[in-house]
């Protein structure tokens, strides 16, 4: 992760369905704060930059905490692009997973133009 500002190191991976491979993700913070990018959306972009179409089969987030990190409502809202209600996120740090949420239970309601 490049995190000079905040310290705060988030690594994100996600598997996709019908890819074996795993996509990684890290934070990337700017001097003007706002221009960050978190570890999760970095991920997404570089499955889209591989990819094109994707569907995500599950998430996972490391940071080295020993709470476990939630992502935040941008990139929640990123992920259902690209996710069901069912798809599984994990969180945890560097000695393992700490937490499960179903995506639905993070964001029950995302924002969906044409529905
Ligand atoms: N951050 C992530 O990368 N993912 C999250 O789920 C929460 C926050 C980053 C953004 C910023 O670089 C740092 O963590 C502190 O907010």
């Amino acid at each position: 992760a490049y995190a000079p500002y905040s310290q705060f190191k988030v690594g994100a991976a996600l598997k996709l369905v019908n890819e074996d491979t795993i996509i990684p993700g890290c934070n990337v913070e700017n001097a003007s704060y706002g221009a960050t990018i978190c570890a999760e959306r970095s991920a997404i972009v570089s499955a889209c930059t591989q990819f094109g179409k994707l569907q995500i089969a599950y998430v996972v987030i490391v940071t080295g905490e020993s709470k476990p990190t939630v992502p935040c409502a941008l990139c929640l809202q990123v992920i259902a692009e690209f996710s069901t209600p069912d798809t599984l996120v994990f969180s945890g740090n560097e000695a393992g997973i700490t937490a499960k949420w179903h995506f639905k239970e993070l964001l029950p309601k995302p924002f969906t133009s044409f529905e």
